[in-house]
C-alpha cells in the first residue's frame, strides 16, 4: 500500500515513519525545501527517541520518501494524510490556512479519487470546510467529476514517546461517514490492531471532538491537582499523600494527577486555548475549560512566588540554578513550557540563572540568545557553581537521585525549590538541605 503524508512536523514525520517501518510506501510532502532535504539525508529535525533509525532506515530501504512537489504527492497514492500544524491565531483559535491549502492543493492535482484523512489536530467542522474547499477548487477545474471523502483519524502520540504510541496505539479513532473509506482505513491500521480491537469508528465531527476532549479532560485533570497542591500547600497536608489516598478509587486512577508548576508543550495549551476559542465563536461560555486554563497559568508562578518569600522579596545579585528547561522529559520542546516563565520573572527580578537540560541546550539557546543573565552549563553540577539555589524544573531521571551533599555544599544557601516533587523533603533535611515542593509539607 501507498500512502502519502503532507507536513512533516511531529504528528507527519512519527506516524509516516512507523507506516513505512509497516511495511507501506510513504512519501512525505513539505515546502519547506531544506526539511526534505535533511530527511533524504536520515537528519531529523526534533529530538525524539528511536525516531533518528527509524527514518535513516526506512530512507534507505526506499520506504520512506520526502519531496517538495505537491504534484507528485497527490499523484503517490489514494490515500492522502493532512499532517501540516494548526498553529494558534491572534486570539487562540486554531489557524487552518495550512490545512486549507494542502486540500485546495490535492484537490488541483489529482485526477483519480482521493480519500483525504485529517491528522492535523482540527476544530469541530474542520472537514466539512475541507471538503467545501476541495469542491471549489474542482468545480475551477471543470471536474467535478472526481469523487472524493474527507475522514478524520487524530492522533494521540505524546512528545517523548511518539514512536512507541504509534506503534501501539491504544486506540485509533476513525472518523468518516462512508463506509467504504471505514474499511480502507481499518485495512491500513490492521498491523497496528492486533492482540485486540483498537479501532473506534464514529461520525466526522465526534472524532474531531474527541481529540480535543481528551487534551481538554487530561489538562482538566491536572488543574485540578494542581488546585488541590495549593490547598494542601495552605493547610499543611501533603498533596502527594493526598494524590495516592484519591487514586486509589479506581473512578479517579492514579494517571495524570501528578501536581507540578503547569503543563506546557505544544499541545495542552494550543488544544485549550482552541476549544475555548470554538466554543465561545459559538455563542458557548467554556467556563470550566477557561478555569483550567487560568489555574495552569497562576501555577507557572508558583516557584517564583515561593522563592521571592524565602528571599525576603528581593533577588537583585542572586544567582538560580535551574535543572530542566523542557516542559517535560525526553524532549527538546520548551513551547508553553513553565521553564520561561520561571527564567523571565527571575531576570525580571534582577536574578541570574545557571541552566541545565539534558536535550534543550539549544532550543534554549535559539529562544533567548546570548544574555548576560543566562549562563548554559555543561552539566547539572556545573550549574551550582556560586548558585544561591538549585531550582528543579522538570523531572529528568537524571535528576531524581542527585547527590544531595554537593548539592549541599555547593549552593549559598541549602535550598532546593522542587517543580515537580520528585525530592522526598525528609530526606533533603538529612542531607541539611530545605525542600520546597509543590503542596507537600516539609
Ligand atoms: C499530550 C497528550 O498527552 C497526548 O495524548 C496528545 O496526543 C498530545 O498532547 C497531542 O495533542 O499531540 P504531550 O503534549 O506530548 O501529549 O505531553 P504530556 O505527556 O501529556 O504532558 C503535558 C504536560 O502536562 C507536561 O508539561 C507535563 O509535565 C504535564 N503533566 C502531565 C503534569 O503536570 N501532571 C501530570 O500528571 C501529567
Amino acid at each position: 500500500m501507498q500512502i502519502v503524508f503532507f507536513g512533516i512536523g511531529y504528528v507527519g514525520l512519527v506516524q509516516a515513519a512507523v507506516f513505512a517501518e509497516a511495511g507501506y510506501t510513504v512519501m512525505c510532502v513539505d515546502i519547506d525545501a531544506q526539511k526534505v532535504a535533511d530527511l533524504k539525508a536520515g537528519k531529523i529535525p526534533i529530538y525524539e527517541p528511536g525516531l533518528e533509525s527509524l527514518v535513516r532506515d526506512n530512507v534507505k530501504a526506499g520506504h520512506l520518501l520526502f519531496t517538495s512537489d505537491p504534484k507528485e504527492g497527490v499523484a503517490f497514492s489514494p490515500l492522502q494524510f493532512i499532517a501540516v500544524g494548526t498553529p494558534p491565531d491572534e486570539d487562540g483559535s486554531a489557524d487552518l490556512r495550512h490545512v486549507l491549502n494542502v486540500a485546495r492543493s490535492i484537490a488541483r492535482h489529482m485526477d483519480e479519487a482521493k480519500t483525504v484523512v485529517i491528522k492535523s489536530t482540527v476544530p469541530v467542522g474542520t472537514a466539512d470546510k475541507v471538503r467545501a474547499a476541495m469542491t471549489a477548487e474542482l468545480a475551477d477545474r471543470g471536474r467535478r467529476d472526481l469523487r472524493f471523502d474527507v475522514a478524520s483519524n487524530p492522533e494521540f502520540l505524546k512528545e517523548g514517546s511518539a514512536v512507541a504510541d504509534c506503534t501501539k496505539p491504544d486506540r485509533i479513532i476513525i472518523g468518516t461517514d462512508n463506509l467504504r473509506t471505514e474499511q480502507q482505513l481499518r485495512e491500513l491500521y490492521a498491523p497496528f490492531n492486533r492482540n485486540h480491537e483498537k479501532i473506534i469508528a464514529m461520525d466526522v465531527r465526534s472524532a474531531e471532538l474527541t481529540k480535543y476532549a481528551a487534551n481538554c479532560m487530561l489538562a482538566t485533570k491536572i488543574s485540578f491537582m494542581n488546585e488541590m497542591a495549593n490547598l494542601a500547600d495552605r493547610f499543611g497536608a501533603d498533596i502527594e499523600k493526598v494524590r495516592i489516598g484519591i487514586g486509589a478509587d479506581p473512578r479517579i486512577g492514579y494517571h495524570f494527577i501528578y501536581p507540578g508548576i503547569g503543563y506546557g508543550g505544544s499541545c495542552f495549551p494550543k488544544d485549550i486555548r482552541a476549544t475555548i476559542r470554538t466554543a465561545e465563536a459559538d455563542g458557548f461560555d467554556p467556563l470550566l475549560l477557561k478555569a483550567v486554563e487560568a489555574r495552569n497559568e497562576e501555577q507557572k508562578s508558583f516557584l517564583c512566588t515561593k522563592i521571592l518569600h524565602y528571599f525576603g522579596g528581593d533577588l537583585r545579585g542572586r544567582t538560580f540554578a535551574m535543572w530542566g528547561l523542557a516542559f517535560k522529559p525526553k524532549t527538546d520542546d520548551m513551547r508553553d513550557a513553565p521553564s520561561r516563565v520561571l527564567m523571565e520573572a527571575l531576570w525580571q527580578a534582577g536574578a541570574k540563572v545557571q541552566a541545565f537540560d539534558p536535550a534543550a541546550m539549544d532550543e534554549c539557546r535559539r529562544i533567548y540568545g546570548e544574555r548576560p543573565d543566562l549562563l548554559l552549563c555543561e552539566g547539572k553540577e556545573a550549574t551550582l557553581a556560586g548558585a544561591d539555589a538549585l531550582i528543579v524544573v522538570t523531572e529528568w531521571k537524571q535528576f531524581q537521585a542527585p547527590d544531595f551533599l554537593a548539592i549541599r555544599s555547593a549552593l549559598r544557601s541549602p535550598v532546593i525549590f522542587d517543580g515537580r516533587n520528585i525530592y522526598d523533603p525528609a530526606i533533603g533535611e538529612r542531607y541539611g538541605l530545605e525542600i520546597h515542593s509543590v503542596g507537600r509539607r516539609r
